[in-house]
């Protein structure tokens, strides 16, 4: 059987009740045997700051190498404002410099919204989409997953719904190909 790949999975929120977090690491234990999900901590990712980067920061340089070395990225976020949060976008700025070293070239991405509101994060879903096409993330189009009432995602016990559950487990599988469909692009 060949090596599971690794998955960066970026949480878009750091507050520790958070449902986007709640969902990364129900989809950890969800994923298909040829799928490993690593969640990356993006809460003590100092402000990035390009003066910063002739001695950058140690969680910028670890961050970086935990991305580079994965297959592929899997993003799980809420909507702030209509947009992705802070945390997110500041994780995405750090892992695309210095200018021709991003971590995010051409690994194989998914983005996964969710909102306690009717709408998904449908806003953030597609202003993530903005950036990665700049960075040259080739990013699943179909399923997309808007996920909305994410606090009814989860029962009394903390199980994830049957029905979220069921999407999931197709979500990760369309993923898993998509990764595997080796996918070339310019460098
Ligand atoms: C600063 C801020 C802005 C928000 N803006 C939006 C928004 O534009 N759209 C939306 O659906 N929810 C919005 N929300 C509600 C979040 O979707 C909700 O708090 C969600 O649970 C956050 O995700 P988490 O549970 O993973 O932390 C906002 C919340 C905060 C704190």
């Amino acid at each position: 059987m060949s090596t599971p790949k690794k998955v960066a999975t970026l949480v878009g929120s750091v507050r520790k009740a958070s449902l986007s977090k709640k969902l990364a690491l129900h989809l950890q234990s969800l994923a298909p045997c040829g799928l490993q999900l690593e969640i990356v901590d993006l809460g003590n990712l100092p402000l990035f700051n390009p003066d910063e980067e002739a001695a950058p920061p140690s969680q910028w340089v670890s961050f970086r190498e935990q991305v580079s070395r994965s297959d592929a990225v899997l993003f799980i976020t809420p909507e702030y404002n209509r947009s992705i949060p802070a945390a997110l976008k500041n994780a995405i700025d750090i892992g695309s410099r210095p200018y021709g070293q991003s971590v995010w070239n051409a690994k194989p991405g998914a983005i996964i919204s969710l909102s306690p509101g009717a709408l998904g994060a449908f806003g953030a879903n597609h202003h993530l989409r903005q950036s990665l096409v700049f960075l040259n993330v080739p990013t699943l189009q179909q399923p997309e997953a808007y996920i909305g009432n994410a606090e009814k995602l989860f029962d009394d016990s903390g199980s994830l719904v049957p029905a979220t559950q069921d999407f999931a487990i197709t979500y990760l599988r369309v993923f898993e190909q998509w990764i595997n469909s080796n996918i070339t692009l310019p460098e």
